[in-house]
């Protein structure tokens, strides 16, 4: 649900109230940053665990400024060719073979190296977009360094230098997102050139209120609950401990389970939604699961 407020936010609590409107709730940390983000026109560098609402953060900035996202979802072995720019191969070969013969190679090479024949990826797209656009870089760790010093000169001049087209420099200033998962520690040069956002797993509260926001027919007493009994599975040593997005999946298993408390037995049934490998299972099964059996007071100890 895109509004369109001025492209300038005024006001730290003015992105705070933006980002609720097109649903998501942001700490104060997140509010400040993507504040200076719309006022500095420096990227941000978005960094923490598994589904705290890093990606989602871009989205939902761009729904709020009524900007277009253009997203780069980073893997391993992206390049420049799917990034920033490709020439059409294929439109280049047919119009060559179109030609008639006997015209010269220099008139066929200046027509088939123009941007009618350029494939323009995300990069590029957002740097020459004519309306101003947010830009996510997805999960940037997964690339390497190579890409990412590529990455540098796109984020320092907001220019891309084609050899045979010329210099496609920025018309309007896009917003850059980069997220990370931390698999590989980015380099110094990429982190002196961002903001830094720090996500983390949510307080109770919070938590409280986003599980809400994603499944509004559950019941407050019973999604405090749920999120005080996933903050409890997050406290032990696990391969991958549950997410916001976790989080929000269980309460919707919930409503289908029709279930109006988190007994043992619920809890049991259910545990695959929150964890997803057998050891974590296991584990949580027998540290959490035996609690839930007993009073909820002896739960809150
Ligand atoms: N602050 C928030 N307000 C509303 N919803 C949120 C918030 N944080 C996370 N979510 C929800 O949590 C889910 C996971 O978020 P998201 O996909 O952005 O995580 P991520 O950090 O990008 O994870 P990954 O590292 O796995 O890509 C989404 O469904 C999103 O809607
Ligand atoms: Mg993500």
């Amino acid at each position: 649900m895109p509004v369109s407020p001025p492209p300038a936010p005024a006001s730290i609590d003015e992105v705070a109230e933006g980002l609720r409107a097109v649903g998501y709730l942001p700490g104060e940390s997140t509010a400040l940053v993507a504040y200076l983000a719309t006022r500095l026109g420096k990227p941000v560098l978005v960094e923490g665990p598994a589904g705290v609402g890093k990606t989602e953060l871009a989205k939902a900035l761009a729904g709020y400024l009524g900007r277009e996202l253009v997203r780069l979802q980073c893997y391993e072995g992206l390049d420049e060719a799917k990034a920033l720019y490709e020439w059409n191969y294929r439109k280049q070969l047919l119009r060559i073979q179109a030609e008639a013969s006997g015209t010269g190679w220099d008139a066929v090479q200046d027509d088939i190296f123009g941007e009618e024949f350029l494939l323009a990826r995300p990069l590029m797209t957002a740097i020459a977009s004519e309306q101003p656009v947010v830009l996510l870089i997805d999960e940037i760790d997964k690339t390497d360094q190579e890409f990412e010093a590529m990455l540098l000169e796109v984020l320092s001049d907001f220019q891309i230098s084609i050899p045979e087209l010329g210099l496609v420099e920025s018309r309007t200033h896009p917003i850059v997102l980069l997220t990370s998962n931390n698999s590989r520690e980015l380099t110094e040069a990429l982190k002196r050139r961002c903001l830094y956002l720090w996500l983390d797993y949510p307080s109770l509260e919070r938590e409280i209120e986003i599980v809400r926001l994603h499944a509004p027919e559950l019941d407050e007493k019973l999604a405090r609950r749920l999120v005080e009994v996933v903050q409890m599975v997050r406290q032990l040593d696990l391969k991958k401990p549950p997410s916001i997005a976790e989080s929000i999946d269980w309460a919707r298993t919930l409503l289908l389970m029709g279930a109006d408390d988190i007994d043992r037995e619920t809890f049991e049934r259910s545990i695959s939604i929150l964890v997803k490998h057998r050891t974590d299972i296991d584990l949580v099964s027998e540290r959490v699961g035996v609690k839930l059996g007993a009073t909820s007071e002896e739960v809150a100890r």
